[in-house]
């Protein structure tokens, strides 16, 4: 029997573990953690954000990086969306290495397998829509299978905002577009 749940928290699942990378004016590296954001188009991702010391950043610099939340990376990723660049470099303080995109004005760290590489497309303050232009991927060759980034090489985790969590990704289960064939219509 299904039951109502009651109130307004969405039902929406899964959300990503998306850290975005940003200058400040000086230079000065900040991340943060984001959960509410998707791949809208190819080579395009939409995060959905508050006002936070990584807007300021990038609505100067017009670019930013996404790193992908992993299971190695969870403690980091936590304290990136727990702290504010506006009062600490958190780089610094979670002991990140990192170094300049040669592709875009934002830090790409050394801890994570995965980043993308971001210009700004458009950003509304009011709606807190950014639309980022992926300009290209960096990839730790050990998460690669035949040059395609292996999810059970990642490690990758989402965020489970229903009970407050990090969840590790799974097992593939069936080859899509494929394991619904036999049910189409002859
Ligand atoms: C699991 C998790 C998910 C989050 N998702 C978002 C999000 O989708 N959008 C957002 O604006 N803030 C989100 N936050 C909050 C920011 O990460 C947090 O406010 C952070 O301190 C902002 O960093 P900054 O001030 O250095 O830019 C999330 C935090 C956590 C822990």
């Amino acid at each position: 029997m299904a039951v109502e749940i009651a109130g307004k928290k969405s039902t929406v699942a899964p959300l990503g573990v998306y850290i975005i990378g940003t200058f400040d004016e000086n230079g000065v590296p900040n991340a943060m953690n984001a959960a509410w954001g998707m791949q809208s188009d190819d080579g395009e991702i939409t995060l959905m954000l508050g006002k936070h010391k990584t807007t300021e950043n990038f609505e100067k610099t017009g670019a930013f990086t996404v790193a992908l939340g992993t299971e190695d990376t969870v403690e980091i990723c936590d304290y990136f969306g727990v702290e504010t660049g506006a009062k600490v470099n958190k780089l610094e303080q979670a002991g990140c290495a990192w170094h300049n995109s040669a592709r875009v004005n934002a830090p790409i760290i050394d801890a994570f397998p995965v980043t993308l590489e971001c210009r700004v497309r458009s950003w509304s303050p009011d709606t807190g829509y950014l639309i980022g232009e992926i300009v290209a991927t960096q990839a730790d060759e050990r998460v690669l299978t035949d040059g395609k980034v292996d999810l059970s090489k990642l490690k990758l985790i989402i965020f489970d905002s229903f009970f407050g969590a990090y969840r590790s990704v799974g097992n593939v289960v069936a080859k899509a577009f494929n394991v619904g064939l036999g049910l189409k219509k002859q």
